[in-house]
This record gives C-alpha cells, structure tokens and sequence, in this order.
C-alpha cells in the first residue's frame, strides 16, 4: 500500500519468513527484536536465535535480510543475529565497591531510568588501544551535534581518560541533588571520569569497581534530553563495555580499527564482544588508512583495507575510511577537536561525512 509506513512493509515481509523451530514466521514467533527504519530507508532489527545452532541461525538471518533488502524503499539492512543461551550473565550481583564516585545513595536510578531522556547510546570500541576511539568518539560527537541533533560524550575509560585533554576540560563537575552535571564544550554536553577522580587512583581499581564507576557515569549524570550519547570506551572487551552492554539502552558499537592484516583479529574482537551482548554493529570504521602527500597521492603507511575486509568478513557495516591528519593530533592535544574548530578542514569534513552515516543508523 502506497503511503504505509515502511516499518509496517518491512514487517510484513519479515512475516513471510518461515521459523523452523516453532513452524510459524519469525515475527510472530517474536525472533524479530528492536526492528526500526530510518527516513533514508535504513533497516535494523536482531534476529533471536534459537540455541546453540550458528548455521541456522545464519541461514535464517540471511533469509530475514533478503526479505527485508526487496521492500521497496529500503536502502540497506543492519541486521544481527543473537544467541541467548550461553550469554555472559546480565546483572553481576553488586558486590562491594559500589559507588566508587562517592555519590549520594539514597535516589539512585537504575540505568535505563536515569537515561530516560536519552533516545540513543553508541559506545565506539576497538580490539586494541591507540586506534584513535577517543578522536573519533569525541569528533563524531561533535558533528553529530553541528548536524542539529543534542549529542552528548561519556568518556568511559576509567583507566585511561581522554576527555579531559582532548577538550580542554579541567573544572570538577557541579553535583546537584546527588547527580552529576555534565560540562558543556562544542555544542556538547560531555563528562569523563577524568574530570571526577584523580587518574592515578582509579589504576588500583578492579573489574567491579570499573563496573560501578562506568554505571554510575551512565546513571548519575544528568544527561537530559539527548538524541545520543556517544561513549568512548577503554582499548579491549573489558569490564566497561560488558557494563555499557548490560545497559538496554545501547543503539550499537561502532568499532575503530586500523587498515594492517592484524585488524582482522581486533575487529573479530569488537565485534564478537558486542554480537555476545546482543548489541547490534552500527558498523566499521578504518582510521588512520593513508596519507596524503603534497601532490595528492595516498600513502599506505599501515597497510591498506584491512579494517574494510574484515567488516566484510564479519558482516558488519562498513563506515567508511579516515585518513592521517597530521594536524588532527596536534588540535587533539592543545584541547580542540577539529570538527567543532574546524569544520571545513578535511579532517572537520571527514568527521561531518561520518555522522551523516552514523545519524541514519540511529533510532528516530
Ligand atoms: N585520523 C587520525 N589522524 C591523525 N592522528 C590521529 C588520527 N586518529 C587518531 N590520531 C592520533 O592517534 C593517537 C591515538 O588516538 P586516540 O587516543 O584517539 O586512540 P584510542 O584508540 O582512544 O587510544 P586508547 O586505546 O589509548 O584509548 C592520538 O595522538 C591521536 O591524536
Ligand atoms: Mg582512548
């Protein structure tokens, strides 16, 4: 029917696929999990799988994809499968340490409450450190905030904080009524544990401890109203993004890798972390893929395409590529990110191109 929501297409023609293990069709056997179309005809949805059985669970993701990629009006398919079964356990039983923050205990919101107001939550990952997770977390936050949208930027690494540096940002955060406020640079609102607790004593903290301090950036920051918050996460499938993964809110990763042969481990790495999780793959992002030289051509300092195969290889979106930009690090350290303070530069424009993908892939 002309006019009829495309969801509501999408939906119809996800019912024709048939479910082998209930004899009915995967949307009324509610395999179909988080189903959105975006106005530039985006589709994303999970397909729930039933144990254990990874072939079949493939095949039917692939039969769920080629029904949804024939609606008329669909440009792509996001889809993931996920298994239940043998999933990491969802809520860890507290244990001590819980409010490693010092916050008040009394009113304590649960993460999904206290992100009420916030409409999409993208954590930025990588297999393996110095990537670039923060330059680009920080910068696609930013672009994404010039696009028109209310952005925010947690900076999630515990161990390691970047948010501090790359924006300039020293002042500890104003806490009102036991929440956190966030600061406000770029057209952001943004908050970093660097900006709470001294660097050095959070390195003696363990796993539960990460767990609660990332919880509480999560739940006791007053984010708002937000249509994303973009969260920089600490090198490596740890404790941050099992925490981050546990939140219902999280739209999807965005992993960063690196264009050498090894990106395929880190990127099977990120994106297994996440797939485990149920957390969909927003898609691929290869940084630092070549240089340009003086007189145009592109040298391949780290190898070329070896993010973009291995996205392929373990379908997940491919986001597109980013250059060295010398002059990107240097404005990283002196605390201004290029996207904000300078938007028509090619690393300001890269960035902007960048969220013009991630945007269509959000939840309206
Ligand atoms: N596209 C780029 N062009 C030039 N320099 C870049 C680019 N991306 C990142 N860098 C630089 O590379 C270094 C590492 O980047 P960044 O700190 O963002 O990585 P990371 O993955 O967050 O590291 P960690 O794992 O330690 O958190 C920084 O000095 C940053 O300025
Ligand atoms: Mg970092």
């Amino acid at each position: 029917m002309a006019g009829e929501p495309l969801i509501l297409k999408v939906r119809a023609a996800l019912a024709t696929v048939a479910d082998p293990a209930t004899g009915r069709n995967i949307i009324a056997s509610g395999r179909v999990q988080g189903l959105s179309a975006s106005p530039s005809g985006v589709v994303r949805f999970t397909l729930e799988a039933a144990g254990g059985k990874e072939k079949e669970a493939m095949d039917l993701l692939e039969k769920a994809r080629t029904a949804a990629a024939g609606v008329e009006g669909v440009t792509r398919v996001a889809a993931v499968a996920t298994a239940h079964q043998a999933g990491p356990a969802k809520s860890p039983p507290p244990r001590g340490h819980s409010n490693p923050l010092g916050l008040r205990q009394d009113r304590r919101a649960g993460l999904e409450d206290s992100l009420l107001g916030v409409r999409n939550v993208i954590a930025v990952a990588s297999g393996k450190g110095g990537v670039g997770k923060s330059t680009v977390a920080a910068n696609l936050a930013v672009a994404l905030a010039r696009s028109g949208l209310k952005a925010g930027l947690l900076d999630a690494d515990i161990y390691g904080p970047s948010l501090p540096t790359l924006f300039g940002l020293k002042d500890k955060p104003e806490i009102r009524d036991g929440r956190i406020l966030p600061a406000r640079a770029f057209g952001l609102k943004a908050m970093s544990i660097g900006l709470i607790v001294d660097p050095d004593k959070a390195l003696a903290w363990r796993g539960p401890m990460v767990m609660s301090a990332v919880r509480q950036l999560i739940s006791d920051v007053d984010w708002g109203e937000l249509d994303v918050l973009v969260v920089d996460t600490p090198p490596g499938t740890g404790d941050a993004q099992l925490t981050l993964g546990q939140s219902k809110k999280l739209t999807g990763a965005i992993i960063v890798s690196t264009p050498q042969e090894l990106a395929l481990a880190d990127v099977k790495r990120g994106v297994g972390l996440f797939r485990r999780l149920d957390v969909p793959i927003l898609g691929v992002v290869e940084n630092m893929a070549w240089l340009e030289t003086e007189d145009g051509a592109r040298q391949y300092l780290f190898g070329k395409g070896g993010a973009e195969r291995a996205a392929r290889e373990f379908d997940a979106p491919f986001l597109g590529a980013l250059p060295i930009f010398p002059e990107l690090r240097e404005a990283s350290d002196a605390g201004a990110p290029l996207a904000a303070t300078a938007p028509d530069s090619p690393a300001g424009e890269a960035f902007a191109s960048l969220a013009a993908k991630v945007r269509d892939l959000l939840i309206p």
